[in-house]
């Protein structure tokens, strides 16, 4: 196991794994609310470099739903972080923002997908990591689309997975 790259320590809480603790809840005007569990895995290899994968499975027949992996880079002596990502729904995004102590903020700076994605199509993205006191990390996403503004989307909470 590779030492953390110094470039990578204002992340260090975020690292290894993390088991949704209890089912996240998802909504948005258009859809009817759903709930999912999620796996995140945040991983290095030494380089200034974080990958990471999140598994998204539906909360009561466990079958995979949604699912993204990419790559997390901070610029050195700053606190701007970029997540390059990867969606199994056809989208490819570059979101930056800050890390502030044990929080992330995110929002999109550029998003393209393939040709024949379902719509209606995301066209921005706001995304929170909090590492809370109680050592639960929670994530919270809103999106607006074609037809709707800034909504929240996604909000769960997790706990390290032993
Ligand atoms: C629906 C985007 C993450 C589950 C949608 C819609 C969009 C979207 C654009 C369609 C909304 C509409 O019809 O007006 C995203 C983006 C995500 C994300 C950009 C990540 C940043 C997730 C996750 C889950 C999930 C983690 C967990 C299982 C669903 C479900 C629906 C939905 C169940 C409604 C049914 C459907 O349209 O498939 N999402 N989503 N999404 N999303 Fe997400």
């Amino acid at each position: 196991q590779a030492e953390l790259n110094p470039a990578l320590l204002p992340l260090e809480w975020l690292m290894g794994t993390w088991e949704s603790d209890g089912p996240g809840e998802g909504c948005f005007p258009t859809i009817k609310p759903f709930r999912y569990t999620e796996t995140l895995h945040f991983s290095h290899v030494g380089q200034p470099i974080i990958n990471f994968m999140f598994n998204a499975f539906h909360a009561e027949s466990k079958k995979p739903m949604h699912r993204e992996c990419g790559f997390i880079r901070m610029q050195p002596g700053t606190n701007k972080v970029a997540f390059i990502i990867a969606q199994n729904s056809g989208l490819v995004e570059i979101e930056e923002g800050e890390v502030i102590g044990q929080q992330i903020n995110l929002q999109t700076h550029a998003l393209a997908r393939i040709s024949f994605a379902k719509k209606p199509h995301v066209q921005q993205i706001l995304r929170a990591f909090q590492l809370r006191p109680d050592g639960k990390l929670e994530q919270t996403v809103s999106m607006a689309t074609d037809n709707q503004p800034l909504t929240q989307h996604l909000h769960i909470t997790y706990r390290p997975s032993s």
